[in-house]
């Protein structure tokens, strides 16, 4: 199965990625056929700064590849470096409906939280669509707010397919209902648009900030399950094992064991969860230049894909 995948370089990355979106990624790659891909296109909707955008792409490479990312399995890859998928977006955009494009969901809150209106950010689900279809992509996890998206892409695969001929592999949704939303320090979903992360790679001291900030209801004690007041546990339990995480509800339930410990347990748990991925990211972070070799040998692969089916559309469209 073609697995695809693009992941926005938006900085840091928080627990709630990690266990809503990057591990299944890593899971996928035994077995399938994955592209995953660095969506720096995308990413110049929102960021305006060079510096930035080249730290936050060599982020997330070092990020896959420090939690398990096997570039002999999956192919990684930035997104700008096989053009050939703006190539394909112009293609796309001359048949991509206005109506259908304008009732989109992302291009709204982005406006909203005072992203620029720009032609580029009202036409990202078209390179989406792009980026999905050039790959031959059969299976796309789709989250809650990227589902619109996928809907999209094939709304315009078919219409290519009917005006021109079968040229598009119709891609199918992966839904996520199975990941629970991880919860912030605040009891709401873990966001950076919330100010309420943990991030996977905190330091001790950074740790001990952000779970003193959990927000805990002590009416909650004897009942540690309660999504209202026990973030704690929620996210112990993510990394624990189940003998772990029905050791701290026993003692929940026991009475006595204060917000404090639970807490101190939290963040030794996610010391020693994450710990090995930090120390495989921080031997790499040393060798840059072996990062961006990985990338182009992942770019070199899907360009190969990309070409042919290039080559496919501009046929099928009388460009040759
Ligand atoms: P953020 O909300 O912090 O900006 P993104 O929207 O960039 O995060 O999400 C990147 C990926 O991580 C998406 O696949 C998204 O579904 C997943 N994700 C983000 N936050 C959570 C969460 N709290 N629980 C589960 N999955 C999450
Ligand atoms: N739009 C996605 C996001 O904001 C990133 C993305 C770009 C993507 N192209 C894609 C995801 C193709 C899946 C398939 O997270």
């Amino acid at each position: 199965m073609r697995y695809l995948s693009g992941i926005q370089p938006s900085g840091t990355v928080h627990i709630g990625n990690y266990f809503g979106a990057m591990r299944r990624h890593i899971e996928r790659q035994e077995g399938n056929d994955c592209f995953y891909f660095i969506a720096d296109y995308h990413a110049l909707t929102t960021i305006k700064d060079p510096e930035e955008m080249r730290r936050n792409v060599l982020d997330v490479a070092l990020d896959y590849l420090a939690i398990g990312l096997d570039p002999n399995q999956a192919v990684i890859f930035r997104q700008s470096d096989v053009p050939q998928v703006v190539e394909l977006a112009w293609v796309l955009s001359t048949i991509a409906p206005m109506g259908l494009l304008s009732r989109c969901h992302s291009f709204k809150d982005k406006v909203a939280k005072n992203v620029e209106a720009s032609l580029g950010l009202f036409a990202y689900p078209v390179l989406m669509a792009a980026d999905i279809l050039i790959y031959d992509s059969e299976r796309v996890p789709v989250v809650k707010d990227q589902k619109q998206h996928l809907e999209v892409t094939r709304d315009i695969a078919q219409t290519f397919n009917r005006i021109y001929g079968d040229t598009f592999v119709i891609p199918e949704e992966e839904i996520e209902s199975a990941t629970a939303v991880v919860p912030g320090v605040d009891g709401q979903k873990m966001s950076k648009s919330y100010s309420n992360t943990i991030e996977m790679f905190a330091s001790e001291k950074q740790l001990k900030k952000a779970t003193g900030r959990i927000v805990t209801d002590s009416k909650a004690v004897e009942d540690p399950k309660d999504p209202a007041g026990n973030t704690i546990y929620q996210l112990y339990c993510l990394m624990a094992s189940p003998a772990e995480c029905a050791e701290m509800e026993r003692r929940f339930r026991a009475g006595g064991y204060g917000y404090g410990d639970a807490k101190g347990a939290l963040r030794q748990k996610i010391l020693e969860y994450f710990g090995p991925f930090r120390e495989r990211r921080d031997v790499l972070a040393r060798d840059p230049d072996k990062v961006f070799a990985i990338l182009e040998d992942g770019a070199q692969r899907a360009r190969r894909v990309a070409e042919k089916t290039l080559r496919r559309v501009y046929e099928r469209v009388g460009l040759r």
